[in-house]
């Protein structure tokens, strides 16, 4: 077992783990973070992903142990104390921007991640950047919508 020291939403979280632990299972098998979804297991779907220092990782293909030390933000993370949503949730609520809701958080975090990259925000552009988030349900079309209005409330709310 391997020792690891991180930060997850916030809080310092010391546990052991297999070498071959991946991310995704450490936070819904150890943490109990079930918000990060397992949609392939192979890369493709983007439905596991979190930030790692702000920046996104699909953690079905991310070994644990390679993240010791650094922060971790999942879906948990986004909402604040009190259970307002953050802007880019509420942004998906209001826009309609999922159905089943599966690939809702991975595409949360990664809309997150670009919200204030304006270049990408074009409805063309983003539809590429969100190549890595795949949806079964909704056709794209309030996806767009919701990061849009999502990173535009960002911007407004500082
Ligand atoms: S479960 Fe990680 S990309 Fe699909
Ligand atoms: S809302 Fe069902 S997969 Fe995206």
């Amino acid at each position: 077992m391997v020792p690891l020291s991180l930060t997850v939403n916030g809080k310092p979280i010391e546990v052991e783990v297999e070498a071959r632990t991946l991310m995704v299972d450490l936070l819904r098998n150890t943490l109990g973070l079930t918000g990060t979804h397992i949609g392939c297991d192979t890369s493709q779907c983007g439905a596991c992903v979190v930030h790692v220092n702000g920046r996104t990782i699909k953690s079905c293909s991310v070994l644990a142990v390679a993240c010791d030390g650094e922060e971790i933000t999942t879906i948990e993370g986004l909402a604040c104390d009190d259970g307002r949503l953050h802007p880019m949730q509420q942004a998906f609520a209001d826009c309609h921007g999922l159905q089943c809701g599966y690939c809702t958080p991975g595409m949360i975090m990664t809309a997150v991640a670009i919200a204030d990259e304006e270049d990408l925000l074009e409805p063309a552009r983003l539809r590429e950047e969100l190549h890595g988030n795949l949806c079964r349900c909704t056709g794209y079309q309030n996806i767009v919508k919701a990061v849009i209005a999502g990173a535009d409330a960002m911007k407004r709310s500082g």
